[in-house]
């Protein structure tokens, strides 16, 4: 036998059923988009689709060369035909806005777009982080806030209530400022880091001289306590940063909606400002964070567009489905509203029209194909999950009758006529 040929490491299939190690299946993936569609319509936005695959340049201006993810996790190749550098996407803001200047979406009003798709990261793959993984992201474009900035945390709030996993998440905040402010900052953080050089780890070390902000992310337990004691970002907010600050924060407690304010939240990429948030768990173990975002007020200009203040967020699937499957109330709907069995001549045909009627009628029909015996297409029935079964064999097709099933036991099984299939399934469908 040929040798099989195995997934990339990280990267993962959406099959119809569990797997041992990954228990999304792709129903209640399909589920989740469903959500997501009728979501995303509620607070205005619209859907964009752009390629996973870009110039590099983009990341590495918008994200940063210094950040883990460009420096370190990118998919880059050259296209074979000129030098051009490419790689896969490793997030959506980038290319979102990389559509938006090209387009000119933003000449005459605000946009707020949505997107949903695969992105690559080479990091170590466990639980809750792979190569291939998914997001859901929302931008809200050439809004100034802090109006906006409360308004897409109340919208992620939402949607964990509508997946009803709100009281697992933490919203945790915090102000990088603007640009100056955060160069005051960084002045003094790298001073004070650096008195304590001796101790830090290697990664640690690095980033004192590439992204100083980045040490405070540090997860090593042996610098908490020096990372805890570092100045932080909002003891340099001007007057204007710590106003829209403050406002956010009133907003937030004026919605009921409860946050812990983080001065270390710093975010993985460098185009952040002012507002930025991440909603965690503890129930996923080590990949904590369900979504992040926040404001990039320059970025889009950084693009080559005109100057427009934007904030958005994005979160991981996987993650975010891990934790519904197990918490939340989001159900997978694949079964089918009626099982059809026959059985003798001439049934299978007839079952095929009455089929086409059902399905012509809005009903999910499945169709048994095959001989098996009457109690083994019944025992398929039962396992495909439909609350209707209908039965066509001799005595209904001499009849001009069908017989139907009611799994949910509430109307029985009852043969009617065949004029009566859609009429009799629209009321017991209705009485429940
Ligand atoms: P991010 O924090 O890099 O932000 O990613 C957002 C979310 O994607 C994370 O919170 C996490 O749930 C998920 N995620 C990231 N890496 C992995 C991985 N290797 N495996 C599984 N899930 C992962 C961004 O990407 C920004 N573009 C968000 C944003 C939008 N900011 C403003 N607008």
């Amino acid at each position: 036998m040929a040798q099989k040929i195995q997934s990339v490491k990280g990267m993962n299939d959406l099959l119809p059923v569990e797997q041992k190690d990954f228990k999304l299946t792709a129903a209640f993936w399909q589920a989740f988009e469903d959500v997501v569609v009728r979501w995303t319509r509620a607070y205005g936005y619209q859907q964009i689709r752009t390629p996973i695959v870009e110039q590099t340049g983009l990341f590495v201006r918008s994200i940063g060369e210094e950040t883990d993810v460009v420096g370190k996790e990118m998919y880059t190749f050259s296209d074979s035909n000129d030098s051009l550098s490419l790689s896969l996407r490793p997030e959506g803001t980038a290319s979102c806005l990389r559509a938006v200047v090209e387009h000119d979406l933003l000449y005459n009003s605000p946009q707020k777009l949505w997107y949903m798709g695969p992105m690559f990261r080479r990091e170590r793959p466990q639980k809750g982080r792979y190569r291939q993984f998914h997001q859901v992201g929302i931008e809200a474009l050439g809004f100034e806030g802090p109006d906006i900035d409360a308004e897409i945390i109340a919208m992620s709030e939402n949607l964990w209530k509508r997946l009803g996993i709100r009281k697992y998440l933490t919203l945790e905040i915090n102000s990088l400022g603007n640009r100056e402010e955060r160069a005051a900052h960084r002045r003094a953080l790298v001073e004070y880091l650096t008195r304590y050089e001796d101790k830090l780890d290697e990664d640690s070390k690095r980033r004192l001289k590439t992204n100083p902000l980045r040490v405070l992310d540090s997860k090593n337990p042996d610098l908490q306590e020096i990372c805890n004691a570092a100045p932080h970002l909002t003891d340099y907010l001007g007057k204007e940063s710590y106003k829209h600050y403050s406002r956010f924060k009133a907003m937030l407690e004026g919605l009921g909606i409860r946050y812990v304010e983080n001065p270390r939240l710093v975010r993985g990429l460098d185009y952040y400002n002012q507002t930025v948030f991440e909603w965690t768990t503890d129930k996923l173990g080590a990949q904590a964070t369900v979504c992040g975002g926040g404001r990039y007020d320059g970025l889009i200009e950084e693009l080559g567009g005109k100057p427009a203040p934007s904030i958005g967020f994005a979160m991981g699937i996987e993650r975010l489905l891990l934790l519904v499957s197990e918490y939340g109330s989001l159900k997978a709907n694949a079964a089918p509203d009626v099982y059809a069995v026959c059985q003798g001549e001439g049934a299978d045909l007839q079952m095929m029209k009455y089929a086409r009627t059902l399905r012509a009628n809005y009903f999910k029909v499945m169709q048994y194909f095959g001989d098996q015996s009457m109690k083994a297409k019944m025992k398929k029935a039962d396992n495909s999950g439909a609350r209707f079964v209908l039965i066509v064999a001799q005595d209904e097709l001499a009849n001009g009758t069908v017989t139907l099933k009611d799994m949910n036991g509430a109307h029985g099984q009852q043969t009617v006529a065949a004029d009566d299939l859609i009429s009799t399934l629209k009321k017991w469908k209705k009485a429940k």
